[in-house]
């Protein structure tokens, strides 16, 4: 039975279409949405609609569930629609009617928000942690190979001399923008929802300062209809950040990918991530690197669709809003294990010192020949036409 039925039963098809995907995102967020309910039942207590002996059987009860759930004892079933019905499915098997006051002075509207919004929080601490662990790796693989030179490109043709610590710490400082980004649109959303109800406030004096306390989000989001309106908003702002890292991280891969090309041989993935042929014997690809590249693209399809979903709807909650989970849920996770998989090839990346420095060929010293001719006096064009006659294709000198 769902928490809204009180008539006859829906139509299978319908009802499977419905509720869609909801029972496998719902899953993940049952932690965060006992987390809230927790709160919201303590605050009904201070607020006398519970007594302090229901609450108490509440809160064990939730905690118990948390439990289940963490030793993956829990899980929705299909036919409880959503996480919201299951747990409040699980606590009136338990308690009764006293599990049936749970849901008093809040909405589904509400309650998706705040268990979305905590998973946000949580998620975006993850992923700021794991962004300045890959970052501070990379200064310290800059500092290990500090003084290895690299030849920097432009068109895919060596330009001009560049260094290995130059190049990982490009990266580095590009993820240190990339958690700034991350901070400021955890301090966006760091919004309490809760006790807003379906969109238009509750008429029951809800003390939402303590449940926004209890939860730990630094302010209460007041207005209730932009407590609707903020859902795919918030949540593209997120991903629009995951899409950062993930560009950063896009462009990264493909510099690993040319250095360690065979024929160049600048940098050498540890023969642990590499994968092989199943028809060409000799083959090891960086597969792993070509995936991370790709997660750039497939996050940028995500943020689409949450920058779409909410788009054209007049305010207030629609159904329309479910299918934001699933983009956001996807592309958060994306953002992670691309995370982690990028720490990984870190680990293993050494560098080809003698490939290097033989790769550190004369033309790459052009630009400086041409301003030793400007320090010694000669205007730049000049100085720039006379170098660029060693390199024309028929001078013998072009190529020492
Ligand atoms: N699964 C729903 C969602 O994600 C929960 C809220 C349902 N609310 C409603 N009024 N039908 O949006």
């Amino acid at each position: 039975m769902k928490l809204w039925q009180t008539a006859d039963s829906m139509d299978a098809r319908i009802e499977a279409f419905t509720i869609g995907n909801d029972p496998v995102l719902d899953q993940e967020l049952i932690p965060f949405d006992c987390q809230a309910t927790i709160a919201h039942v303590t605050m009904l207590e201070g607020i006398g609609i519970l007594d302090a002996g229901e609450t108490k059987k509440l809160i064990a009860s939730l905690n118990d569930l948390i439990n289940l759930h963490s030793s993956g004892q829990f899980h929705i079933q299909p036919d409880q629609e959503d996480g919201h019905s299951a747990i409040e499915e699980f606590l009136t098997g338990r308690l009764g009617d006293t599990g049936k006051k749970v849901h008093t002075g809040r909405s589904r509207n509400d309650q998706v928000l705040t268990a979305v919004r905590l998973f946000e929080k949580s998620t975006l601490e993850q992923l700021m942690a794991l962004a300045d662990g890959l970052a501070e790796s990379l200064s310290l693989f800059g500092s290990a190979n500090a003084g290895i030179p690299l030849p920097g490109y432009t068109h895919t043709r060596k330009a001009m001399p560049f260094s290995v610590r130059d190049w990982a710490m490009a990266f580095h400082d590009a993820l240190k923008d990339d958690v700034k980004l991350l901070k400021g649109t955890y301090e966006l959303i760091d919004q309490n929802p809760l006790g807003t109800g379906a969109g238009y406030g509750v008429p029951l004096p809800l003390n939402r300062q303590v449940t926004t306390d209890l939860m730990g989000f630094s302010r209460i989001l007041e207005n209730p209809m932009y407590a609707q309106n903020s859902r795919g908003k918030f949540e593209s702002r997120i991903l629009n950040d995951c899409l950062m890292i993930l560009y950063d991280l896009n462009k990264w891969a493909s510099d690993l990918i040319f250095y360690t090309i065979p024929d160049l041989g600048y940098f050498n993935l540890d023969p642990s991530m590499v994968t092989g042929s199943s028809i060409m014997p000799h083959k090891k690809n960086p597969d792993v690197l070509e995936l991370i590249r790709a997660s750039y693209h497939l996050v940028a399809g995500y943020e689409y669709q949450l920058k779409m979903i909410p788009a054209n709807l007049i305010s207030g909650y629609h159904r329309d809003l479910q299918y934001s989970k699933e983009p956001l849920m996807r592309g958060l996770k994306t953002c992670r294990d691309v995370l982690e998989a990028s720490q990984v090839v870190l680990n293993g990346l050494s560098v080809n010192q003698d490939n290097l420095n033989k790769a550190m060929t004369p033309e790459l010293l052009s630009v400086q020949k041409v301003m030793e001719l400007v320090n010694s006096g000669m205007p730049f064009r000049d100085a720039y036409r006379q170098i660029s006659q060693i390199y024309k294709p028929d001078n013998p000198e072009a190529d020492s």
